[in-house]
């Protein structure tokens, strides 16, 4: 065992779970103790039991039966201390404070924080507070700067490729077109890949706004060559081109009035455009709940021990990430406030158009 006055860390994870999450931390415990004697304590649902002092000691978990569960045996918040902060009121705390006294009382050495880009940048701002923080990309969205990839993306992927294909199979039944929607609000990683794994017709994605009169030309043109169904994978954040004109406060307004997602509304506008009679089918939840696959377990593993060398070699204030296929330090500073969008010139996409696949542009 090594030498390390890392002795004792905090765990929590924050913003949507994701799977993976669990392999994850036992990767970090199992690695922290074994290679440098490090206790770790666990915090209940993110930032809010960071805020509470809700932890408990993770010698009490069966680590193994971690590897390939789903959710986060932590529990998860969407709490962000540093939005709006107000004092508790019942101890007059500010959330700030309140953490300061969580580090004391647990005698907190670092504390590790998996989560996605809200819970990266909040890590970040602790570490400016003067915290020793590392960061794990946990989101199936992929739109972690920094990092090449993160835990939860390729199961999700799975999840969705399946759901795509069986959704074909009815669309087939019946000569149908089928709006598929798919996770993924700001950024289309999710829709794009599964999209092109499960050979949609069309995939609409946050970062390319849709001409509704162009999908439905592409559609036309696969009817009169005789296909009689049609895929149409829909991020949950795909936009029309009148709607990406729109100020940010005014389209929140709007997608907040409007009583069914995006893909019901696609849904109506295809089958008014092209006659095909059109169904709507939401994977929602589906595709970040469930077991890890294998490549993410590997994934989460691998990125989890390496955290722990993070924690011993005081590497505090990055993320542990990937790039390349090797494990980097990622400055905190820079995933903060990011979100790694597609760019026209990314090779999938450039895949996806080679297939002929219409983009709604
Ligand atoms: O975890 C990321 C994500 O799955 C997004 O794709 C989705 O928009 C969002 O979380 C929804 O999560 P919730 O309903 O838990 O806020």
């Amino acid at each position: 065992m090594k030498a390390s006055n890392i002795k004792t860390v905090g765990v929590l994870t924050s913003g949507g779970d994701a799977p993976g999450l669990n392999a994850a931390i036992r990767a970090l415990c199992i690695a922290g103790k074994a290679k440098y004697g490090i206790k770790f304590i666990g915090i209940h649902n993110g930032y809010r039991g960071l805020i509470d002092n809700d932890t408990f000691k993770m010698d009490s978990i069966d680590l193994d039966s971690l590897i390939s569960s789903g959710g986060t045996i932590l529990g998860t918040s969407r709490v962000k201390p540093f939005k709006n902060p107000v004092p508790d009121p019942k101890t007059g705390l500010l959330p700030i404070d309140a953490i300061k006294e969580t580090f004391k009382k647990n005698k907190f050495d670092a504390l590790v924080c998996l989560g996605g880009n809200g819970t990266n940048t909040t890590a970040y701002q602790l570490s400016q507070e003067g915290f020793n923080v590392i960061g794990m990309p946990k989101t199936i969205d992929n739109d972690i700067v920094g990092s090449d990839e993160t835990f939860g993306f390729h199961t999700a992927i799975d999840v969705a490729t399946q759901g795509i294909a069986a959704i074909r199979t009815t669309a087939k039944s019946h000569s149908r077109a089928m709006v598929v929607e798919i996770m993924g609000h700001k950024v289309g990683w999710l829709g794009l890949y599964s999209g092109i794994a499960g050979n949609a017709d069309v995939i609409l994605l946050p970062e390319i706004p849709y001409d509704i009169k162009k999908i439905a030309k592409h559609l036309k043109a696969k009817k009169e060559a005789g296909q009689n169904n049609f895929i149409i994978a829909c991020s949950e954040g795909a936009l029309s081109v009148e709607e990406s004109k729109l100020e940010k406060k005014e389209f929140k307004k709007a997608r907040e009035a409007a009583t069914q997602s995006v893909a019901f509304r696609v849904a109506k506008e295809i089958e008014e455009e092209t006659g095909v009679e059109t169904r709507t089918s939401v994977l929602g939840y589906l595709q970040r709940g469930g077991f890890p696959s294998p490549y993410d377990i590997l994934l989460a593993t691998r990125l989890g021990a390496a955290a722990a060398d993070f924690l011993a070699n005081k590497q505090f204030g990055n993320l542990v990430a990937i790039k390349n296929g090797q494990i980097v330090a990622t400055p905190l500073s820079v995933v903060a406030g990011q979100v790694k969008s597609i760019s026209e010139n990314d090779q999938m996409l450039q895949t996806g158009r080679d297939l002929g696949i219409c983009f709604g542009d």
